[in-house]
């Protein structure tokens, strides 16, 4: 029971990773609310509470925050973990795709710490998990708009972290590698190859070991932990 007495919101719960982090903060005593754009394929389960949220409005983060802490009176997590993927290289990226990128990938993280902050600063505690990539570290060709977000994300929590670490709130971000989820279930299979043949451990990983990085980051195991960078990739950013 790592997470117990915790209430945890996520993003873009319903698929991938951010299920796996769902069922598993559930299991570890959380109250876990699993916000998504769609339902999720199978239910979630006992512990978890759905709701709607489209990371892209302001509107909508006002709504389910306010419901979470009129039911819940707190919110000690939020792990910000909603996310697409394009790869237009920058010479073919049009205006409407790179804003969409950003819109999700990157506005959706910065409204969703703007709208907890406050109520964590409340509670003097906090733990914000931001979900941004290898990609948000180093690059390949292509995807620049991918990795435009997600660098921006890995920056995003540098800075959240050092503005309101007296208010006894950390943020972290987490850089997973190649991870078998829809997303890249819905991708070429040549593409997903090439990722996993440059990864050391040439495999893919499972989104319950992002899971178990996110557990780490959101329980009190990590309260000596702010502004980092969970690397989990099977190796990849090492070489
Ligand atoms: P996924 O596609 O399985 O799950 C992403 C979820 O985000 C989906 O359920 C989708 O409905 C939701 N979503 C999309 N737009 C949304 C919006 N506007 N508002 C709310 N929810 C929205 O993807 P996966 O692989 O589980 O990815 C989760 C996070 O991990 C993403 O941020 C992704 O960029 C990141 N990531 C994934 C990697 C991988 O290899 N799968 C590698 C590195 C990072």
């Amino acid at each position: 029971m790592r997470l117990k007495d915790k209430v945890v919101l996520i993003t873009g719960a319903a698929g991938g990773i951010g299920y796996s982090v769902s069922e598993l903060f559930a299991r570890e005593g959380a109250t876990v609310v699993a916000t998504d754009i769609v339902a999720p394929p199978s239910p979630y389960p006992a512990g978890v509470e759905s709701m709607d949220l489209d990371v892209t409005s302001e509107a909508e983060w006002k709504r389910v925050v306010s419901e979470i802490v009129k039911k819940h009176d707190r919110i000690d997590v939020l792990v910000n973990n909603a996310g697409i993927i394009a790869y237009e290289p920058l010479h073919e990226l049009q205006m409407k795709e790179w804003l969409q990128m950003i819109a999700v990938d990157q506005t959706g993280v910065f409204l969703g710490m703007r709208e907890v902050v406050p109520l964590m600063r409340k509670q003097k505690s906090g733990s914000i998990i931001n979900i941004s990539s290898i990609w948000g570290s180093a690059a390949v060709g292509g995807a620049h708009s991918y990795h435009a977000a997600k660098g921006a994300v890995r920056n995003m929590s540098k800075n959240a972290a050092m503005t309101y670490v007296a208010d006894g709130i950390r943020v972290n971000s987490v850089h997973p590698g190649f991870i078998h989820t829809p997303l890249t279930d819905a991708q070429a299979s040549e593409l997903n190859d090439e990722v996993i043949a440059a990864t050391p451990m040439k495999r893919g990983g499972k989104p319950i070991e992002i899971a178990y990085g996110c557990l780490y980051l959101a329980s009190d195991e990590s309260s000596y932990v702010t502004g980092t960078e969970l690397v989990i990739d099977g190796g990849y950013l090492a070489q």
